[in-house]
């Protein structure tokens, strides 16, 4: 059974700091509005991220079977959206040290890569130690033109082809949007003969750990994905419900939005768990992109969203905890606690007599994980900073997969309280065009020359302001 806990956010347990039972009241009529209109959207076909647990994957998993028993390596190719999901999803369900494990103790699978970004070190590190004759490559990028990822792709395509000859089309697999079957993605693997899986339309990227781009890669490493979307679909029933009191996204939801009025906006997950470390970076960008918003519906200057931080308990109280506990009050805290943790350590009563080592014996560490949770959480309340707690039985396949809708739902839902649109992202479209302007890309002249010209612009007042330099150079 999973459970919200958000009794440490109230007026009750931290003072006025807290929200008060009335605040949530008042916000009753605008949820059950909220209800209407995201039922609406859904039925006609507006919110298709919520579908994707419903779909038949038998395809996916034939295709992830088949081909995992190929290979030496998976590698996939990805960035924001088209990478934390599947990231998440192997951190959350795979051994912590999967490429270490000798490949009979990965039933033959191939170890498990990710290049999500334009780093050389990184993508020249992974070509040290990669065959590319025994690498599987997924490409995934709905739009196909995302600098980053669509740089190595060209990287990976010369050097397989180089290193494989004419089967190279075989090392690759290719997920993008399936549009109108344009796409350049597309393309190309029409041109090349690559295999290629989709995308819905109107599926986000952050959106769309259960398409494709999720699921293929946790199926090369054989998660069970079908339990993820048996979780999905069963968070997806436990959410319908209008009633704010009953339904735990929109709960969840609320409590953010009404903690940003009192000034909190920062919003830290911390999973008692290295295992959803990653969980937490997917979250962070679900979170930021969406919300984060210039402009809100009605096109008013808004400025909207609260900042996600990702903290990982316990190894971060001894980091963080202490801003949290003493710094500004803003920040609200969603703990993840895990009851029963998949393996445990007994812990050995040695040194007797030696009261800092021997109290451990006859303990485990999973007790002093969610002992140490318990004491943040009522570290954080004596210190009147609200705090919430989401308790899950385990993490499996199918609670991973339940929380991933329910943050999915809750961002859906802070968009419809902030009146932005979570789904699109302006602001990282800008810092794309910007790149391929500077980058040379044919079609951006005009940004190109605008570019320069104010660079022009900006030296010339730095000439104007001599006694000044707004540079400092060192080491
Ligand atoms: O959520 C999003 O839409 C973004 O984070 C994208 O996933 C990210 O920019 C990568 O885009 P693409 O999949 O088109 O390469």
């Amino acid at each position: 059974m999973m459970k919200l806990d958000f009794s440490n956010m109230m007026e009750s347990r931290i003072g006025e700091r807290g929200i008060s039972i009335g605040a949530i009241e008042y916000m009753e009529h605008r949820i059950k509005e909220i209800d209407r209109k995201l039922k609406g959207d859904r039925s006609e076909g507006r919110l298709q991220f919520m579908e994707l647990p419903y779909k038949n994957v038998d395809e996916i998993i034939s295709l992830a079977n088949e081909e995992a028993t190929k290979y030496e390596n998976f590698v996939l190719i990805g960035i924001g959206g088209s990478s934390w999901g599947s990231i998440a999803l192997h951190t959350a369900l795979s051994h912590p040290y999967y490429n270490l494990l000798p490949a009979s103790r990965r039933n033959g699978r191939p170890r498990f890569f990710v290049i999500d970004n334009c780093d050389p070190d990184e993508t020249a590190g992974l070509f040290d130690i990669i065959d590319m004759k025994k690498t599987l490559v997924n490409v995934v990028s709905k739009s196909g033109t995302t600098p980053e990822p669509m740089a190595n792709f060209v990287k990976c395509y010369e050097m397989m082809k180089r290193s494989v000859g004419k089967a190279y089309a075989e090392h690759f697999i290719i997920t993008t949007d399936e549009g109108d079957g344009d796409g350049v993605l597309r393309r190309v693997a029409e041109r090349e003969g690559i295999r290629c899986l989709e995308i819905p339309k109107r599926v986000g990227g952050r959106f769309s750990v259960f398409s494709p781009a999720g699921l293929f890669p946790a199926a090369v490493s054989g998660i069970d994905i079908k339990e993820v979307l048996n979780g999905a679909r069963h968070m997806d029933e436990a959410c319908k419900k209008p009633d704010i009191w009953h339904n735990p996204a929109y709960m969840f939801a609320v409590l953010e939005y009404l903690a940003i009025d009192k000034g909190y906006n920062i919003s830290v997950l911390m999973p008692y768990s290295r295992k959803l470390r990653h969980f937490g970076n997917w979250y962070m960008q679900l979170w930021a992109e969406s919300l984060g918003k210039e402009h809100d519906r009605d096109n008013n200057t808004v400025n909207a969203g609260s900042t996600p931080l990702k903290a990982i308990g316990a190894a971060d109280q001894h980091s963080l905890l202490q801003l949290f506990n003493e710094g500004p009050f803003d920040k609200v805290i969603t703990f993840i606690r895990v009851e029963s943790y998949e393996n445990d350590v007994s812990l050995p009563a040695v040194f007797r007599g030696w009261n800092e080592l021997e109290y451990f014996g006859g303990h485990t560490l999973g007790e002093l994980m969610k002992t140490e949770q318990f004491a943040t959480e009522l570290a954080l309340t004596n210190h009147r900073r609200p705090n919430k707690t989401i308790v899950i039985p385990a993490i499996n396949a199918f609670t991973v997969g339940a929380l991933m809708y329910f943050f999915e739902l809750v961002t859906t839902v802070m968009g419809e309280l902030l009146n932005v649109n979570a789904f699109d992202q302006p602001g990282v479209e800008e810092g794309k065009r910007l790149t391929y302007a500077l980058m040379g890309r044919r079609g951006f002249e005009r940004e190109r020359n605008a570019i320069r010209a104010k660079m022009f612009e900006e030296e010339n007042k730095e000439e104007k302001e001599k006694s000044k330099s707004l540079i400092i150079c060192f080491c």
